[in-house]
């Protein structure tokens, strides 16, 4: 009997060459907030989120076990997403810089269940937690959009490390 050679194992991925890849694809930015257990606004920047569905109206993001708000948000009956604009990168670097203070200084409202909605964003979306998926080093949250809202203004992108704006062709 011949043996058969093994497929070769594949080539161990090199993470920061993929994060470097993964950088190329160019997304928008967001502040996801919410509130803890104690009623405490908590909120982080993430472009990790994608719509997913809209009958019934289902977007997706990830959160990073690691981080500081990991359980209040994996806990978290009800998020929203705020989408922030091109003039809004200080937001960007303010909720994805130390945890403490975040919301000092911020103007927001209280959205559904007093969660905070950033003031002038260029779209909200409050959600309802549906589904948590295990994403590996981070939890994939799905949510059910309630209530949604949209102004006028220039979307703020990230891309290789970068903030940005768009311009159309
Ligand atoms: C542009 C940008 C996008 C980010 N996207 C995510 C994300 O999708 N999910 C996530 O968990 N963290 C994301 N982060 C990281 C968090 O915003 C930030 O590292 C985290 O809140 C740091 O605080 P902590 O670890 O103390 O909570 C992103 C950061 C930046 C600057």
């Amino acid at each position: 009997m011949v043996a058969m050679d093994a497929a070769p194992d594949p080539k161990p991925i090199n993470r920061s060459a993929l994060r470097q890849a993964l950088g190329r694809f160019v997304t928008g930015v967001t502040v996801v907030t919410a509130l803890d257990k104690g009623g405490a606004p908590v909120g982080l920047t993430v472009n990790s989120f994608n719509s997913v569905s809209l009958d019934p109206p289902l977007i997706l993001w990830s959160i990073d076990r690691r981080g500081s708000f990991y359980q209040a948000f994996a806990e978290a009956e009800r998020f929203a997403v705020n989408v922030l604009g091109a003039g809004q990168r200080q937001l960007a670097k303010k909720f994805a810089g130390a945890p403490l203070g975040r919301f000092d200084g911020v103007a927001f409202d209280d959205g559904v269940a007093g969660i905070p909605l950033l003031k002038d964003c260029i779209a909200w979306f409050e959600c309802r937690t549906r589904t948590r998926v295990d994403g590996g080093d981070h939890l994939i949250l799905v949510g059910e959009v309630e209530k949604f809202a949209q102004n006028p203004g220039q979307e703020l992108l990230f891309f290789a490390g970068q903030y940005g704006v768009a311009t159309t062709l």
